[in-house]
Parts: structure tokens; sequence; C-alpha cells
């Protein structure tokens, strides 16, 4: 059996405007990627995906896209992307870049020609309507950032769709011609080198066709508006699956390239964006790390049900978070995180890691006045709820002035973390018990053990309702017990039915190495451990 290379490696989130600024400007850019390449390279990840790096105006940090096929000069040039391209591949790293199909800029060509006139060729680029008959936006429709779907636009008379930003118009997917463009966009990059795409809001691409009202959802939690209604007619519908395989097939044309999808779904809604016969996302993103409650049992669940679940030959993949959600080491602790990370990087599946996550990096608490994040500003009530400022804050390089991120003096976009002269790269590469030295513990291992990257997955019983145990098994492999303590007691477990002999590869604490007892392992509170069976 041979795997590719996003089935036996791991992906690492670069969030481009916070990770390296090279020019003095507060804001991060590609030549600071560059900068960093043996850093990322050290940490045994294989393949890197950046965040929008196209011109944009901003208004959803680079989410609104003007120009699918240049760079932002905030990040640099197309020679710039061209260098980072060839370093990465010169150090065995693959890129991948975002995707933004739904939805482009107001600012982009395509919708400053489809505003125009009722009757520019572009119109119909674009989702517009006439207004209600007793006038107002055409249906119920929300916006995921707050507010009507719908923006009025005084010149012609009509609404456009935006599910995000008013700044942000909806693409027409049901118009071959918008396929088409963004079909040629993906072959832009494919043919400059790129290793694949992560498509933005892939499950939202078509809209219902009837435009009808939307339910009120009975589950809303009455805090994030985008969940007032259940998107019935907005997203994941059944036609959304034919553009995803279009799309594949230009994937397709090249040689070994990945497509992975953001997919907030369902387990059993989430299969199916593998396609019938995997002709869709290589990997469908799986969130359920980051929107589950953590706790052991649950957790457990939650990885058997997946696993059951794949369809025959769908690779799996996990993630821990990304620039939408509250940072890991806040959602749980930082005790929990390192159990987190132990646990993303012994499941089975591609592990997408989120920047700064390696070095245990917290949410950084953003005053109103500072936020930039527009569902934040649209939503001032529940801003420090919603707002994903705090976890877009600059990378953490050194205990010098602004943490390396950008030189002493210059006002970074967003604030460092108070915490950073403790909690900084520099300072953990110097200490073997730090988030940073667990981190490419594991990474080096999960790299040198087939069963850790692409084994089968067992989960094993334990009396402890706080511990969640797995084994990881490859033929003619090393084999590897996995046991997880989410909780804050101790426990003495029984795995003697499992493996006669063990060997301790990785602790969380990272003080425990060598032979154990199966018939009675303890384990400490918020302790993980990697056992090599004998
Ligand atoms: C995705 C992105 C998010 C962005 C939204 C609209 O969910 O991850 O950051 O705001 O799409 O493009």
């Amino acid at each position: 059996m041979t795997y590719r290379w996003w089935q036996k490696g791991i992906v690492y989130q670069i969030y481009p405007r916070s990770f390296q600024d090279s020019n003095g400007d507060g804001v991060g850019d590609l030549p600071g990627i560059v900068r960093r390449l043996d850093y990322l390279q050290s940490l045994n990840i294989n393949a890197i995906w950046l965040s929008p790096i196209y011109p944009s105006p901003m208004h959803d940090f680079g989410y609104d896209v003007a120009d699918y096929t240049g760079i932002h000069p905030l990040f640099g040039t197309l020679a710039d992307f061209d260098r980072l391209l060839a370093e990465a591949h010169r150090r065995g790293l693959k890129v991948i870049l975002d995707l933004v199909p739904n939805h482009t800029s107001d600012e982009h060509p395509w919708f400053i020609q489809s505003r125009a006139s009722r009757n520019n060729p572009k119109r119909d680029w674009y989702i517009w309507r006439d207004p209600a008959p007793g006038g107002g936006p055409p249906n119920n429709w929300m916006s995921y950032f707050g507010g009507s779907a719908w923006a009025f636009d005084e010149t012609t008379g009509q609404y456009y769709l935006h599910l995000f930003d008013v700044h942000q118009p909806d693409l027409n997917y049901r118009n071959p011609a918008v396929r088409e463009a963004m079909f040629n966009v993906m072959r832009f990059w494919l043919d400059r080198g790129v290793d694949g795409f992560r498509v933005d809001v892939i499950t939202l691409m078509m809209k219902d066709p009837l435009f009808r009202d939307e339910p009120l959802n009975p589950d809303w939690d009455g805090i994030d508006p985008a969940y007032k209604l259940k998107h019935i007619y907005t997203s994941n519908l059944p036609e959304v699956h034919d553009i995803i395989r279009q799309m594949r097939a230009v994937i397709d044309e090249y040689d070994d390239r990945v497509m992975i999808g953001e997919t907030y779904l369902p387990n059993e809604e989430l299969m199916q964006f593998y396609g019938p016969n995997l002709n869709e996302c290589h990997l469908p993103f799986n969130f359920q790390l980051i929107t589950l409650d953590w706790d052991a049992q649950t957790v457990r669940r939650a990885v058997d049900e997946y696993e059951a679940l794949l369809p025959p030959g769908a690779w799996p993949n996990w993630v821990l978070g990304n620039h939408d959600k509250h940072r890991v080491a806040t959602r749980i602790g930082p005790a929990q995180a390192r159990v987190a990370n132990m646990l993303l990087l012994t499941l089975r599946g591609t592990p997408t890691v989120y920047y700064g996550e390696e070095i245990g990096m917290e949410d950084v608490p953003i005053p109103l006045e500072m936020m930039h994040d527009p569902p934040a500003l649209n939503q001032p009530d529940q801003a420090h709820i919603i707002g994903r400022d705090p976890e877009r804050t600059p990378m953490q390089w050194d205990s010098s002035p602004n943490a390396g991120f950008t030189p002493e003096g210059v006002q970074p976009w967003l604030p460092v973390a108070a915490d950073y002269t403790r909690r900084n790269v520099a300072v953990q590469e110097q200490d073997p018990t730090s988030m940073l030295s667990l981190f490419r513990t594991l990474t080096v291992l999960r790299r040198a053990e087939p069963s850790l990257s692409v084994g089968a997955y067992a989960p094993v019983d334990t009396p402890a309702a706080d511990v969640f145990a797995y084994t990881r098994t490859a033929p003619h492999a090393d084999r590897f017990l996995v046991v997880l303590n989410f909780g804050r007691g101790s426990h003495t477990l029984d795995f003697s039915h499992v493996a006669s002999r063990g060997s301790i590869a990785v602790s969380t604490g990272m003080h425990r190495t060598g032979p154990v007892d199966l018939s009675r392992l303890t384990l400490g509170p918020d302790e993980g451990l990697v056992i090599r069976m004998g």
C-alpha cells in the first residue's frame, strides 16, 4: 500500500498577516514566511496552507478577493511567491493555497461590471434579486456576519446576495461562465506549482433556485446570529457536489495535488463530500475536535463514529484549531492542550495544525476599540464571544520587543500576547519539557512509525470515564497504545489484555520513558502517554 504525502503528512496553517513581518509595516508577509521555512521544516510538518494572500481591500482580511491571480502588495509580489514555493519545495514542504470561490470582494472587476447595469454581461455572475413585493430584502436569509444577507444597490434597484460581509458578494455558480473562470484560477496556481487548495466555505456555493425563506433553528444558542436560521436553502444543497466534482477534475489534471474542503457538518453529511467515487474532496475538513465538548467519552464516540462512517478508501483528517475558532489552549487549558496535541498527532488521518499551537499559544484578549473582525464589529454586544482577532495575533518567536514578529517600535496589526517573553519559540527550544519539545517529539515519532501515520485505529475500553485509549497498528511495524487522561484525577489501569510488554515512547509530562507494567499503568492528572507495545 502506498500513501500520498497528504495522507502521511501534517498540514500547518499559516495566517500570513501574523506569521513574520519582514518589512516593518506590522503585517506579516511572504519574505517573512521564507525566513521561517527552516523552522517549519524543523517541526516535521509536510505542507503549509496559507490563508489568502491575494489583492484584497481586507474587509475580511483577504477572504474578500479582488484579484484571484495576484499577490497583495502587503504580502509581497508574485516573484516573492515563486521564491517561497521554490524554497519550500527545496525543503520538501508542499504549499497549499486558500481558494475563496463562493464570493469575491465588491472591488473585484467582475462585481464592478455586474453592478454597473442590469444588462451588463457580468450581471448574472452574481446573485441579484428584486425587492420583496412589499419592499425590503427578497427573503429572510441572513449573513454569517450579522443582519440580512441582501444589500440594496441604488444604481440598478436590486439586491445582491452576500452570505458574509456586505463587501463579499456571492458568485452565481449556476452560471457556467463563473465556474470556468474559477477553474482557470485554479489552473493558474497549479501551473505555477502549488500543491493544492483549501477551499473556503465549499458547502455554500449553491443556493436554492426558488429563494425560499429559511426556517428558524430551534436549537439556536441565542449567541451567534449566523445560526439563528436553519441553513437548508443556502448550505449543503445537492447541486453543490456537481461543482466540487468539476473542481476535483481540475485538480486531477495535475499530478499529486490535494483538495481540502472547509466543511462544518455532522458526520453523515460530511462523508458526502468525499464524493460517490471518492471524486470530490480528498480531505473534507473534520472539525469535531474543535466543535465538540472536551470530554474523553464524547471525543471517543466522535472518533469511533467518524471511523465507522468513512467510505471505503476515504482518508480521515483531524483539526484542532484555525483562524476562525478560539485557540485550543484557551478552550481547554494549557495542560489539556498537550493531551489534545498528542491526540491530534496519534489519531489515524491527516492532522492540521494552526500556527502557534506548537508552542501552546493562547487567545489574546482584544479590547473592542482594537478589534478588526467584521462579525465582531457588526455585533459589538457579542464581540468578545464571536470576534476572531484573539486567535489571529502575531506568532511569538522570541523574547525581543514584539516577539520577533515585527521590529521594535513598529505597531503590529494586532497586539502580541502579554506573556510572550515566557511563551515563545526561542525559550521553548531550550526547554526539553516545553510544548514545542513535546510537539517535535510527537512529529518525529509519527514520521518514523507507519503505525502512527497510516496504521489502523482501534479503541480500547477502560473503566475510567476520563480516559480515552486506543491502539495504532500497521503490518510489519511496531504497534502503539495511546492512553490519554482528559481529567484532573490519577488512574491506575490494566492494559495487559492489549499487550504483555510496553515501553513509553512519549509522555505529555516528558519525564517518563522506558518500560512500563501494562497491568498497572498509572496515569497522572492531564497525562497522555504513547506506548510502544512489545
Ligand atoms: C471561511 C473563512 C473565514 C471567512 C469566511 C468567509 O469560513 O475561514 O475566515 O471569514 O469563510 O470567506
